[in-house]
């Protein structure tokens, strides 16, 4: 598991699934996702997990509360592209069941893993042009790039929106203030360097080939 700030990071499992359905249930989720789905039946889960845990494109992980272990959400990377060494990635967060700030553990989490632990380079997004709470997680907090925008590209309450393309590159990621905290978080502590070989170890004196 990938232990953030707040939440941790951990691969999805099949005893998810209802607390899977009812996120992508759950009215504030359905509205702000750039992807839209008809409601998810909690017994359709089933098979959708099978297919989705053999998927080499996609690797979705559950996000759970530090402290009691129990879902709170969902991330992860979509699209993997080996070639071009990018992924689309996205968060989605149960309304109500996390604290200030997890939002943004949960993609300083992913970005660490992403670029030095998978060997990503570079992490793509898209964000409806209403969504202050994403906006402010990916460019505001965690320094990802606004890209573009699609105009009324997206439906959603009987309006068309406007698509915001985000992305960051690894450096982007490394000049942040938080990149060394979270890449000890996913790789653990740096290795000290060797001890260089000191002139006056004991040791010297026991071989006699160097008396
Ligand atoms: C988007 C989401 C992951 C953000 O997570 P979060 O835990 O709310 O985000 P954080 O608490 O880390 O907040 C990040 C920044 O955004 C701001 N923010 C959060 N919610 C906000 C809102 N509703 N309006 C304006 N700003 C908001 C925070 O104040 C913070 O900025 P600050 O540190 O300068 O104050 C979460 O709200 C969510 O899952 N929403 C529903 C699904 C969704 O929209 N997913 C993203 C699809 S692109």
């Amino acid at each position: 598991m990938l232990t953030g700030r707040l939440v941790g990071l951990r691969p999805m499992q099949a005893d998810d699934l209802d607390f899977f359905a009812d996120l992508a249930n759950a009215p504030q989720v359905r509205s702000h996702v750039v992807g839209w789905d008809w409601p998810v039946a909690r017994d359709a889960q089933r098979d959708w997990f099978a297919s989705a845990s053999r998927d080499p494109r996609n690797r979705r992980l559950t996000v759970v509360d530090r402290a009691s272990g129990k879902p709170v959400g969902m991330t992860g990377l979509w699209e993997i592209d080996w070639h071009n060494q990018s992924a689309l990635t996205a968060v989605k967060l149960m309304p109500g069941a996390t604290p200030k700030g997890a939002g943004t553990d949960s993609i300083m989490l992913t970005m660490a893993w992403s670029f030095y632990e998978v060997g990503l380079r570079r992490l793509h997004s898209t964000v409806l042009d209403f969504n202050a709470a994403s906006l402010g997680a990916y460019v505001r907090r965690c320094g990802w790039q606004i890209e573009g925008r699609d105009r009324e590209a997206v439906f959603r309450r009987g309006t068309w929106h406007d698509l915001i393309r985000v992305a960051i590159l690894r450096p982007e990621f490394d000049a942040g203030p938080d990149a060394a905290e979270y890449v000890e978080r996913v790789c653990g502590a740096t290795p000290a360097p060797p001890m260089p070989p000191s002139q006056d170890h004991p040791a010297r004196h026991l071989d006699p080939a160097r008396a």
